[in-house]
Protein backbone atom coordinates (compact mmCIF):
# COMPACT_ATOMS: atom_id res chain seq x y z
CA UNK A 1 0.00 0.00 0.00
CA UNK A 2 2.30 3.18 -1.32
CA UNK A 3 -0.06 6.43 -0.32
CA UNK A 4 1.15 9.42 -0.18
CA UNK A 5 0.94 10.64 3.85
CA UNK A 6 1.73 12.94 6.08
CA UNK A 7 2.60 12.84 9.50
CA UNK A 8 3.27 15.27 12.76
CA UNK A 9 5.87 14.93 14.40
CA UNK A 10 7.09 16.90 18.23
CA UNK A 11 9.99 18.86 17.24
CA UNK A 12 11.13 18.63 20.77
CA UNK A 13 10.81 14.28 21.75
CA UNK A 14 10.29 13.52 18.21
CA UNK A 15 7.07 11.42 18.59
CA UNK A 16 4.89 10.79 15.65
CA UNK A 17 1.26 11.04 15.29
CA UNK A 18 -0.98 10.71 12.20
CA UNK A 19 -3.26 13.62 13.58
CA UNK A 20 -2.59 17.14 14.70
CA UNK A 21 -2.92 18.34 18.24
CA UNK A 22 -1.63 21.16 20.03
CA UNK A 23 0.24 19.28 22.96
CA UNK A 24 2.57 16.14 22.22
CA UNK A 25 1.42 13.60 24.66
CA UNK A 26 4.53 12.09 24.82
CA UNK A 27 6.57 15.05 26.81
CA UNK A 28 3.80 17.31 27.49
CA UNK A 29 5.06 20.49 25.20
CA UNK A 30 2.64 22.32 23.67
CA UNK A 31 2.85 23.79 19.92
CA UNK A 32 5.61 21.50 19.10
CA UNK A 33 4.17 19.34 16.48
CA UNK A 34 5.12 19.73 12.76
CA UNK A 35 3.52 18.37 9.93
CA UNK A 36 6.02 16.81 7.38
CA UNK A 37 5.89 14.38 4.55
CA UNK A 38 6.35 10.08 5.27
CA UNK A 39 8.33 8.37 3.03
CA UNK A 40 6.37 5.80 1.72
CA UNK A 41 8.62 2.58 3.09
CA UNK A 42 8.70 3.53 6.31
CA UNK A 43 11.45 1.13 8.64
CA UNK A 44 12.81 -0.29 4.63
CA UNK A 45 14.87 3.03 4.08
CA UNK A 46 16.52 2.88 7.37
CA UNK A 47 17.80 -1.01 6.60
CA UNK A 48 18.69 0.09 3.54
CA UNK A 49 20.90 2.91 4.67
CA UNK A 50 22.78 0.81 7.05
CA UNK A 51 23.82 -1.55 4.27
CA UNK A 52 24.05 1.26 1.45
CA UNK A 53 26.35 4.78 1.65
CA UNK A 54 29.55 5.20 0.35
CA UNK A 55 33.00 5.96 2.71
CA UNK A 56 33.66 9.49 3.45
CA UNK A 57 36.83 10.84 1.81
CA UNK A 58 38.36 13.18 4.86
CA UNK A 59 40.73 15.95 4.34
CA UNK A 60 43.62 17.21 6.50
CA UNK A 61 42.31 20.23 8.22
CA UNK A 62 45.51 21.87 7.30
CA UNK A 63 45.61 21.64 2.99
CA UNK A 64 41.96 22.60 2.58
CA UNK A 65 41.95 25.51 0.59
CA UNK A 66 40.55 28.47 2.18
CA UNK A 67 37.69 30.17 0.40
CA UNK A 68 39.13 33.42 -1.26
CA UNK A 69 38.76 36.27 0.99
CA UNK A 70 38.44 38.42 -1.87
CA UNK A 71 35.32 37.31 -3.18
CA UNK A 72 33.22 38.35 -0.44
CA UNK A 73 31.22 41.70 -1.54
CA UNK A 74 31.25 44.58 0.36
CA UNK A 75 28.14 46.35 1.39
CA UNK A 76 30.22 49.77 1.07
CA UNK A 77 29.45 50.66 4.34
CA UNK A 78 32.43 49.93 6.15
CA UNK A 79 31.71 49.17 10.04
CA UNK A 80 28.91 46.51 8.24
CA UNK A 81 31.48 45.15 6.57
CA UNK A 82 33.50 44.45 9.57
CA UNK A 83 30.89 43.03 11.54
CA UNK A 84 29.67 40.41 8.84
CA UNK A 85 34.01 39.37 9.33
CA UNK A 86 34.86 41.46 5.76
CA UNK A 87 31.88 41.50 3.77
CA UNK A 88 28.98 39.71 2.29
CA UNK A 89 30.35 35.83 1.51
CA UNK A 90 28.95 33.94 -1.78
CA UNK A 91 26.37 31.30 -0.36
CA UNK A 92 25.99 32.58 2.91
CA UNK A 93 22.18 32.82 4.82
CA UNK A 94 22.38 36.29 6.55
CA UNK A 95 19.27 37.05 8.59
CA UNK A 96 18.54 40.79 9.41
CA UNK A 97 16.11 40.58 12.59
CA UNK A 98 14.55 43.43 14.09
CA UNK A 99 11.51 45.63 15.36
CA UNK A 100 9.09 46.55 12.84
CA UNK A 101 9.88 50.61 11.87
CA UNK A 102 13.90 50.05 13.11
CA UNK A 103 15.16 50.32 8.80
CA UNK A 104 15.67 47.08 8.23
CA UNK A 105 14.09 47.57 4.43
CA UNK A 106 15.94 50.75 4.12
CA UNK A 107 19.41 49.37 5.14
CA UNK A 108 19.07 46.58 2.58
CA UNK A 109 18.38 48.52 -0.15
CA UNK A 110 21.11 50.30 0.50
CA UNK A 111 23.42 47.09 0.49
CA UNK A 112 21.34 46.60 -2.52
CA UNK A 113 22.05 50.17 -4.21
CA UNK A 114 25.85 49.19 -3.56
CA UNK A 115 26.59 45.80 -4.37
CA UNK A 116 24.78 46.23 -7.62
CA UNK A 117 27.16 48.56 -9.05
CA UNK A 118 29.26 45.67 -9.67
CA UNK A 119 26.19 42.82 -9.34
CA UNK A 120 23.47 41.74 -10.40
CA UNK A 121 21.17 42.18 -7.06
CA UNK A 122 16.94 41.14 -6.59
CA UNK A 123 15.83 42.53 -4.04
CA UNK A 124 12.38 40.52 -3.12
CA UNK A 125 9.53 42.13 -1.42
CA UNK A 126 6.28 40.01 0.05
CA UNK A 127 5.42 43.19 2.22
CA UNK A 128 5.51 46.21 -0.27
CA UNK A 129 4.43 46.76 -3.59
CA UNK A 130 7.20 47.67 -6.74
CA UNK A 131 5.84 51.52 -6.43
CA UNK A 132 6.55 51.79 -2.39
CA UNK A 133 10.59 50.24 -3.08
CA UNK A 134 10.67 52.70 -5.96
CA UNK A 135 9.66 55.26 -3.96
CA UNK A 136 12.15 54.65 -1.24
CA UNK A 137 14.74 53.88 -3.61
CA UNK A 138 14.41 57.05 -5.05
CA UNK A 139 14.60 58.83 -1.59
CA UNK A 140 17.85 56.89 -1.02
CA UNK A 141 19.06 57.76 -4.49
CA UNK A 142 19.67 54.08 -4.99
CA UNK A 143 18.39 54.15 -8.39
CA UNK A 144 21.51 54.58 -10.58
CA UNK A 145 22.43 50.87 -11.29
CA UNK A 146 20.59 49.24 -13.43
CA UNK A 147 21.79 45.56 -11.89
CA UNK A 148 19.21 46.14 -9.26
CA UNK A 149 16.03 44.50 -9.75
CA UNK A 150 12.84 43.87 -8.00
CA UNK A 151 10.08 41.46 -6.93
CA UNK A 152 7.34 41.40 -5.65
CA UNK A 153 6.41 37.64 -4.35
CA UNK A 154 5.73 35.84 -0.95
CA UNK A 155 5.97 32.01 -2.82
CA UNK A 156 8.92 30.48 -1.39
CA UNK A 157 9.25 28.52 -4.60
CA UNK A 158 9.15 30.92 -7.03
CA UNK A 159 11.76 32.86 -5.13
CA UNK A 160 14.03 29.64 -4.11
CA UNK A 161 13.86 28.84 -8.10
CA UNK A 162 14.83 32.29 -8.87
CA UNK A 163 17.97 31.94 -6.75
CA UNK A 164 18.86 28.48 -7.98
CA UNK A 165 19.19 30.50 -11.81
CA UNK A 166 22.33 31.74 -11.36
CA UNK A 167 21.52 34.96 -12.51
CA UNK A 168 21.88 37.03 -9.36
CA UNK A 169 24.66 37.01 -7.11
CA UNK A 170 22.77 38.54 -4.15
CA UNK A 171 19.15 38.14 -3.12
CA UNK A 172 17.68 40.28 -0.41
CA UNK A 173 13.83 38.68 0.87
CA UNK A 174 11.95 41.01 2.76
CA UNK A 175 10.25 39.28 4.98
CA UNK A 176 10.80 35.18 6.08
CA UNK A 177 7.36 35.85 7.57
CA UNK A 178 5.48 36.74 4.45
CA UNK A 179 6.64 33.38 2.52
CA UNK A 180 4.84 30.08 2.06
CA UNK A 181 5.56 27.38 0.51
CA UNK A 182 3.31 25.84 -1.97
CA UNK A 183 3.19 22.35 -0.17
CA UNK A 184 2.23 23.38 3.18
CA UNK A 185 -0.94 23.88 4.25
CA UNK A 186 -0.80 26.51 6.96
CA UNK A 187 -0.54 29.93 6.70
CA UNK A 188 2.17 32.33 6.11
CA UNK A 189 4.16 33.30 9.34
CA UNK A 190 3.74 29.96 10.90
CA UNK A 191 6.21 28.03 12.43
CA UNK A 192 6.41 25.18 9.81
CA UNK A 193 5.88 27.73 6.94
CA UNK A 194 9.04 29.63 8.37
CA UNK A 195 11.16 26.59 8.79
CA UNK A 196 10.05 25.23 5.30
CA UNK A 197 10.41 28.36 3.23
CA UNK A 198 13.73 29.56 5.52
CA UNK A 199 15.03 25.83 4.73
CA UNK A 200 14.31 25.70 0.79
CA UNK A 201 15.76 29.42 0.23
CA UNK A 202 18.91 28.18 2.16
CA UNK A 203 19.21 25.10 -0.36
CA UNK A 204 18.92 27.19 -2.99
CA UNK A 205 21.64 29.60 -1.91
CA UNK A 206 24.21 26.69 -1.07
CA UNK A 207 23.39 25.40 -4.45
CA UNK A 208 23.76 28.55 -6.70
CA UNK A 209 26.40 30.34 -4.74
CA UNK A 210 24.27 33.35 -4.38
CA UNK A 211 24.04 35.30 -1.29
CA UNK A 212 20.96 35.89 0.62
CA UNK A 213 19.74 38.08 3.31
CA UNK A 214 16.61 37.29 4.77
CA UNK A 215 14.49 39.64 6.92
CA UNK A 216 13.06 38.68 9.90
CA UNK A 217 10.03 39.91 12.28
CA UNK A 218 10.91 39.89 16.21
CA UNK A 219 8.03 39.21 18.85
CA UNK A 220 8.00 41.85 21.41
CA UNK A 221 9.94 40.45 24.36
CA UNK A 222 12.45 40.67 21.39
CA UNK A 223 13.42 37.04 19.98
CA UNK A 224 13.45 36.49 16.09
CA UNK A 225 9.92 35.41 15.54
CA UNK A 226 9.12 31.76 14.70
CA UNK A 227 11.09 29.09 15.04
CA UNK A 228 15.14 28.88 17.01
CA UNK A 229 15.39 26.48 14.32
CA UNK A 230 15.99 29.23 11.98
CA UNK A 231 18.95 30.46 13.71
CA UNK A 232 20.66 27.74 13.06
CA UNK A 233 20.12 27.22 9.95
CA UNK A 234 21.41 30.81 8.52
CA UNK A 235 25.10 31.48 8.59
CA UNK A 236 25.09 34.86 10.29
CA UNK A 237 22.25 36.33 12.37
CA UNK A 238 22.33 40.13 12.61
CA UNK A 239 20.43 41.89 15.28
CA UNK A 240 19.13 45.65 14.33
CA UNK A 241 18.55 47.19 17.81
CA UNK A 242 17.61 50.87 19.16
CA UNK A 243 15.44 53.21 19.45
CA UNK A 244 12.87 53.93 16.21
CA UNK A 245 12.44 56.83 17.11
CA UNK A 246 15.90 58.97 16.36
CA UNK A 247 18.53 57.90 18.53
CA UNK A 248 21.21 55.52 17.66
CA UNK A 249 20.71 51.97 16.07
CA UNK A 250 23.56 49.63 16.07
CA UNK A 251 23.58 46.30 13.84
CA UNK A 252 25.54 43.73 16.08
CA UNK A 253 26.49 39.94 14.50
CA UNK A 254 25.13 37.47 17.46
CA UNK A 255 26.34 34.33 15.51
CA UNK A 256 28.81 34.63 12.82
CA UNK A 257 29.92 31.26 11.32
CA UNK A 258 32.36 33.51 9.32
CA UNK A 259 33.94 36.04 11.83
CA UNK A 260 33.59 37.77 15.12
CA UNK A 261 30.42 38.70 17.15
CA UNK A 262 32.05 41.40 19.07
CA UNK A 263 32.02 44.22 16.28
CA UNK A 264 29.03 46.48 15.72
CA UNK A 265 27.66 49.39 13.44
CA UNK A 266 26.43 52.29 14.49
CA UNK A 267 23.90 54.31 12.59
CA UNK A 268 21.70 56.97 12.44
CA UNK A 269 18.18 57.62 9.95
CA UNK A 270 18.22 60.76 7.90
CA UNK A 271 16.22 61.81 5.19
CA UNK A 272 18.54 59.93 2.86
CA UNK A 273 18.46 56.67 5.15
CA UNK A 274 21.15 55.42 7.57
CA UNK A 275 24.36 57.04 8.01
CA UNK A 276 27.49 55.60 10.09
CA UNK A 277 27.88 57.66 13.00
CA UNK A 278 31.55 58.51 13.08
CA UNK A 279 32.26 59.61 16.66
CA UNK A 280 29.25 57.96 18.94
CA UNK A 281 30.82 59.15 22.12
CA UNK A 282 30.95 62.85 20.97
CA UNK A 283 27.62 63.25 19.76
CA UNK A 284 25.75 61.52 23.11
CA UNK A 285 27.86 63.46 25.09
CA UNK A 286 26.84 66.94 22.37
CA UNK A 287 23.56 68.18 24.69
CA UNK A 288 24.95 66.87 28.04
CA UNK A 289 24.61 69.24 30.87
CA UNK A 290 25.96 67.93 34.27
CA UNK A 291 23.08 67.75 37.16
CA UNK A 292 22.92 65.83 39.66
CA UNK A 293 22.20 62.27 38.73
CA UNK A 294 23.90 62.40 35.37
CA UNK A 295 27.27 60.12 35.20
CA UNK A 296 29.35 59.34 31.88
CA UNK A 297 30.16 55.67 31.52
CA UNK A 298 32.95 54.61 29.57
CA UNK A 299 31.39 51.20 28.19
CA UNK A 300 32.25 49.22 25.20
CA UNK A 301 29.42 48.31 21.68
CA UNK A 302 31.02 45.79 20.49
CA UNK A 303 34.73 46.35 20.49
CA UNK A 304 34.18 49.89 20.03
CA UNK A 305 34.81 51.69 23.25
CA UNK A 306 31.77 54.84 23.68
CA UNK A 307 31.27 57.54 26.06
CA UNK A 308 27.27 57.48 27.38
CA UNK A 309 25.50 59.20 29.54
CA UNK A 310 23.48 57.25 32.23
CA UNK A 311 21.00 59.64 34.15
CA UNK A 312 19.25 58.72 37.47
CA UNK A 313 15.69 60.25 38.97
CA UNK A 314 14.93 59.50 42.44
CA UNK A 315 11.45 60.72 43.99
CA UNK A 316 9.65 60.33 46.96
CA UNK A 317 7.15 56.95 46.57
CA UNK A 318 3.67 58.65 47.33
CA UNK A 319 1.05 55.92 46.88
CA UNK A 320 2.19 52.19 47.51
CA UNK A 321 5.18 50.73 46.51
CA UNK A 322 8.10 52.23 45.23
CA UNK A 323 8.66 52.53 41.38
CA UNK A 324 11.32 51.59 39.52
CA UNK A 325 12.16 51.72 36.01
CA UNK A 326 15.04 51.76 33.09
CA UNK A 327 15.38 52.46 29.62
CA UNK A 328 18.42 51.10 28.16
CA UNK A 329 19.54 48.64 31.08
CA UNK A 330 18.20 45.43 32.85
CA UNK A 331 15.54 45.93 35.11
CA UNK A 332 16.45 43.23 37.15
CA UNK A 333 19.92 44.32 37.40
CA UNK A 334 18.56 47.76 38.36
CA UNK A 335 16.56 45.92 41.41
CA UNK A 336 20.29 43.71 42.42
CA UNK A 337 22.01 47.14 42.36
CA UNK A 338 19.19 49.47 44.33
CA UNK A 339 19.78 46.25 47.28
CA UNK A 340 23.74 46.36 47.03
CA UNK A 341 23.37 50.49 47.21
CA UNK A 342 20.73 50.43 50.33
CA UNK A 343 22.73 47.09 52.54
CA UNK A 344 26.64 48.48 51.64
CA UNK A 345 25.32 52.34 52.34
CA UNK A 346 23.71 54.46 54.30
CA UNK A 347 21.38 55.39 51.30
CA UNK A 348 17.89 54.69 52.16
CA UNK A 349 15.94 53.42 48.84
CA UNK A 350 13.11 51.96 50.16
CA UNK A 351 10.61 54.47 49.99
CA UNK A 352 12.03 56.25 46.83
CA UNK A 353 10.72 55.74 43.15
CA UNK A 354 13.97 55.44 40.85
CA UNK A 355 14.85 56.00 37.16
CA UNK A 356 17.29 54.81 35.34
CA UNK A 357 17.56 56.73 31.20
CA UNK A 358 20.38 55.77 28.99
CA UNK A 359 20.94 58.48 26.59
CA UNK A 360 20.90 58.10 22.95
CA UNK A 361 18.73 55.41 23.01
CA UNK A 362 21.76 52.42 23.57
CA UNK A 363 20.72 49.21 25.32
CA UNK A 364 24.00 48.50 27.48
CA UNK A 365 24.23 45.21 28.07
CA UNK A 366 27.81 45.97 29.80
CA UNK A 367 28.63 44.58 33.82
CA UNK A 368 30.78 47.10 33.52
CA UNK A 369 27.98 50.00 33.67
CA UNK A 370 27.65 48.58 36.95
CA UNK A 371 29.38 51.51 39.41
CA UNK A 372 27.53 54.34 36.68
CA UNK A 373 24.24 53.63 37.34
CA UNK A 374 24.87 53.21 41.56
CA UNK A 375 27.02 56.64 41.06
CA UNK A 376 24.00 57.94 39.09
CA UNK A 377 21.50 56.73 41.60
CA UNK A 378 23.44 57.89 44.81
CA UNK A 379 23.97 61.26 42.87
CA UNK A 380 20.30 62.01 42.61
CA UNK A 381 19.23 61.10 45.62
CA UNK A 382 22.07 62.90 47.63
CA UNK A 383 21.18 65.76 45.42
CA UNK A 384 25.38 65.96 44.72
CA UNK A 385 26.86 66.21 41.44
CA UNK A 386 30.06 64.37 39.96
CA UNK A 387 33.11 66.32 38.82
CA UNK A 388 32.37 67.77 34.97
CA UNK A 389 35.64 65.54 33.90
CA UNK A 390 34.55 62.11 35.15
CA UNK A 391 34.07 58.68 33.54
CA UNK A 392 33.16 55.83 35.37
CA UNK A 393 32.76 52.08 34.77
CA UNK A 394 33.00 48.64 36.99
CA UNK A 395 31.68 45.93 37.71
CA UNK A 396 29.69 45.84 40.98
CA UNK A 397 29.60 42.46 43.13
CA UNK A 398 26.75 41.42 45.64
CA UNK A 399 29.22 42.72 48.55
CA UNK A 400 29.68 46.52 46.97
CA UNK A 401 33.01 45.28 46.20
CA UNK A 402 34.68 46.99 42.17
CA UNK A 403 35.64 44.28 40.21
CA UNK A 404 37.19 44.43 36.76
CA UNK A 405 35.86 45.52 33.20
CA UNK A 406 37.03 44.05 30.00
CA UNK A 407 39.20 46.34 27.64
CA UNK A 408 39.49 49.20 30.57
CA UNK A 409 42.87 50.47 28.13
CA UNK A 410 40.28 51.01 25.34
CA UNK A 411 37.87 52.98 27.74
CA UNK A 412 40.54 55.17 29.24
CA UNK A 413 41.74 56.08 26.17
CA UNK A 414 38.62 57.19 24.54
CA UNK A 415 38.05 59.32 28.04
CA UNK A 416 41.30 60.76 27.16
CA UNK A 417 40.62 61.62 23.59
CA UNK A 418 37.32 63.03 24.38
CA UNK A 419 38.98 65.51 27.16
CA UNK A 420 37.97 64.01 30.07
CA UNK A 421 40.64 64.54 33.17
CA UNK A 422 39.45 61.51 35.42
CA UNK A 423 38.76 57.91 35.00
CA UNK A 424 37.13 56.07 38.59
CA UNK A 425 37.76 52.19 37.22
CA UNK A 426 38.33 48.81 39.35
CA UNK A 427 41.65 48.51 41.45
CA UNK A 428 43.73 46.75 38.01
CA UNK A 429 47.52 47.86 39.47
CA UNK A 430 47.92 51.26 36.87
CA UNK A 431 46.82 54.27 39.28
CA UNK A 432 48.19 57.92 37.74
CA UNK A 433 46.74 61.28 37.48
CA UNK A 434 44.03 60.30 35.28
CA UNK A 435 43.37 56.74 36.66
CA UNK A 436 41.73 56.48 40.14
CA UNK A 437 41.17 52.81 41.31
CA UNK A 438 37.92 52.46 43.60
CA UNK A 439 37.80 49.38 46.15
CA UNK A 440 34.19 49.49 46.98
CA UNK A 441 30.98 51.65 46.34
CA UNK A 442 31.38 53.19 49.60
CA UNK A 443 34.67 54.73 48.92
CA UNK A 444 33.70 55.91 45.25
CA UNK A 445 30.52 57.67 46.83
CA UNK A 446 32.33 59.07 49.62
CA UNK A 447 35.65 60.41 47.43
CA UNK A 448 33.80 61.58 44.40
CA UNK A 449 30.37 62.64 45.01
CA UNK A 450 30.87 66.51 45.85
CA UNK A 451 28.79 68.31 48.06
P1 LIG B 1 11.88 50.70 7.28
O1 LIG B 1 13.20 50.46 6.64
O2 LIG B 1 10.68 50.47 6.44
O3 LIG B 1 11.78 49.80 8.59
P2 LIG B 1 11.56 48.20 8.70
O4 LIG B 1 11.77 47.58 7.37
O5 LIG B 1 12.57 47.75 9.71
O6 LIG B 1 10.18 47.98 9.20
O7 LIG B 1 11.86 52.22 7.77
C1 LIG B 1 11.89 52.63 9.09
C2 LIG B 1 11.51 54.07 9.24
O8 LIG B 1 12.51 54.92 8.77
C3 LIG B 1 10.24 54.46 8.55
O9 LIG B 1 9.25 54.71 9.52
C4 LIG B 1 10.55 55.75 7.83
C5 LIG B 1 11.94 56.09 8.24
N1 LIG B 1 12.81 56.56 7.11
C6 LIG B 1 13.53 57.74 7.23
O10 LIG B 1 13.43 58.44 8.25
N2 LIG B 1 14.36 58.14 6.20
C7 LIG B 1 14.47 57.40 5.07
O11 LIG B 1 15.23 57.79 4.16
C8 LIG B 1 13.73 56.18 4.96
C9 LIG B 1 13.81 55.35 3.73
C10 LIG B 1 12.92 55.79 6.00
MG1 LIG C 1 10.35 46.64 6.13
Amino acid sequence: MSRAKNQFVCQQCGATYSKWSGRCENCGKWNTLIEQALSSSGSSAVERSVLGGTKLQPQSLGNIQQEDVAHRLSTHIDDLDVVLGGGILPGGVMLLAGQPGIGKSTLLLQVAHAISERHEVLYVSGEESASQVALRAQRLGATEHDRLSFAASTSADDIAATIRSRQYRLVIVDSIQTLSLAEVASAPGTVSQITNAGNAIIRAAKQSGAAVILVGHVTKEGTIAGPKVLEHLVDVVLQFEGDRYGGFKVVRAVKNRYGSTSEAAIFTMSQHGLTIVENPSAALLAERQNADGSVVLATLEGNRPILVEIQALVNSTHFGYPKRTASGFDLNRLNLLIAVLERRTKLELSDKDIYINVVGGLKLADRAADLAVIMAIASAAAGRRLDDGLVVFGEVGLGGEIRSAQAADRRIAEAQKLGFTQAISPPSGVENDFIHAVRDVRQALINYLKT
